[in-house]
């Protein structure tokens, strides 16, 4: 692979932020919007609620204050798992809320028990009715929310239903993925009071109102990161555009320890590949800033055909390695024990038969079919359409051929 890439918009910024419009009564705009189904799916939720939500190129319109339903059909629920982003928009916004447990990658259990008990520290009752949760407050309230275990959704969406409680919420032990940062900038640009996001402890004071805003959605790292280890396994270079580095740190040190030459500036990120690669010793998946799950699968596939032997621990998600024994189809020589992971590296990965069980996965044995020696087919492109706009034509631009065919 060779050239450059403009990378998209974050999914895992869009999703949430869509979902806050609702706290607005007007009409926002997002700008650099990725074209992905999840964002078709949180786009049919938001017309399902009345909200009239339109997408033109990467710009999406959505009026908040159109909205006069708050029930999730159980169909949409199950599409995606950040369909679980609505609860906190739409009970801060209106005190009800009837949803079903979210869908979503298969990546073990994902409970909601968090969220629901957070809404209960903000004064809502939730009542679980087989599959479908009532939730209502007649006014949520300010409260202090230590979570047990920083998690990304449920600290988004304590911010949403905080900035129309009354009085002040102290979030402590708060995740601080990027994503977080942007959706905060969004929410204080619409008159929210949110102080801290990104940092462990996240202070919110409730207002009256929200006012509609235009805004463009931060780069997505994850996404930048795969043409990164694309480009690497197949030994060659890039120039990914409109990365911001400092979102990636975590990754962009493994890619250096793997022997990878990096330039680094703060609106791009150049990679060459032509060295052979080594084997990292050590990746452990941590909260932000550790070193992010969404990029396991995608380092695996690389450090597939890394000298030596580099080991990961999966600490955030159950079962996040149904990649491993697809990557052992081309070739890998991959170990599984619980969460570790042992790699013993490869010279070369050969084309196979493969198939995508998760996003992030596909995008994995993408990445390790750009290095492979022959022909790889790659089925289950559903999962990766769920986050990458155009990975097809990422990689053919970048001199892959890539040809997708409908069975
Ligand atoms: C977000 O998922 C991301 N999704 C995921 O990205 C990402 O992998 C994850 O954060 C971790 O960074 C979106 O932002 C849309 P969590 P989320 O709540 O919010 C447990 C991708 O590939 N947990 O931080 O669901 C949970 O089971 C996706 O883009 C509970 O136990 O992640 C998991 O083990 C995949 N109870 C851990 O916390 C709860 O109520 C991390 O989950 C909530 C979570």
């Amino acid at each position: 692979m060779q050239g450059e890439v403009t990378v998209q918009g974050a999914k895992n910024s869009a999703l949430p932020m869509m979902a806050a419009t609702i706290l607005c009564k007007g009409q926002c705009v997002l700008h650099n919007v990725p074209r992905l189904t999840d964002v078709w799916a949180a786009s049919r939720i938001l017309n399902r609620l009345g909200c009239n939500c339109h997408m033109e190129g990467n710009t999406v319109t959505i009026d908040g204050g159109a909205a006069q339903s708050w029930e999730i059909p159980d169909s949409d629920m199950r599409q995606m798992r950040s369909s679980i982003m609505f609860l906190g928009p739409i009970l801060g916004r209106t005190g009800a809320c009837t949803l079903s447990l979210p869908g979503g990658c298969e990546l073990g259990p994902r409970p909601i028990d968090l969220h629901l008990e957070a809404m209960r520290r903000m004064g809502a009752a939730v009542a679980e009715e087989g599959e479908r949760i009532r939730c209502c407050a007649k006014e949520l309230h300010g409260a202090k929310i230590h979570l047990p275990f920083p998690s990304v959704g449920v600290s988004e969406n304590v911010i949403m239903a905080a900035t129309l409680a009354k009085g002040e919420t102290v979030l402590t032990n708060a995740a601080r993925e990027p994503e977080i940062i942007d959706l905060a900038a969004f929410l204080n640009q619409c008159g929210a009071k949110i102080r801290g996001a990104g940092e462990s402890t996240v202070v919110i004071q409730g207002v009256e109102k929200l006012y509609p805003t235009s805004y463009t959605v931060m780069p997505d790292r994850i996404a930048a990161v795969t043409w990164l280890c694309a480009a690497a396994a197949s030994k060659g270079s890039i120039c990914v555009r409109g990365a911001r580095p400092s979102d990636m740190e975590a990754c962009l040190s493994v890619l250096e320890q793997a022997g990878c030459r990096l330039g680094i500036c703060p609106d791009r990120i150049f990679l060459e590949a032509s060295r052979p690669l080594r084997a990292v010793p050590e990746i452990r998946t941590m909260p932000h800033p550790g070193f992010p799950t969404d990029g396991q699968a995608i380092l695996m596939a690389l450090l597939a055909t890394a000298a030596g032997t580099s080991v990961f621990e999966e600490t955030i998600f159950e079962s996040r390695y149904m990649h491993a024994g697809e990557l052992l189809r081309m070739g890998a020589n991959i170990r599984i024990f619980g969460r570790t992971a042992i790699v013993r590296g490869v010279p070369r990965l050969h084309g196979a038969a493969v198939a995508a069980q998760d996003l992030r996965g596909g995008a994995a044995l993408a990445a390790a079919a750009a290095g492979a020696e022959g022909e790889t087919v790659l089925r289950g492109l559903s999962h990766i359409d769920r986050g990458y706009e155009d990975l097809a034509g990422v990689f053919n631009n970048l001199g892959c051929q890539v040809r997708r065919i409908s069975f």
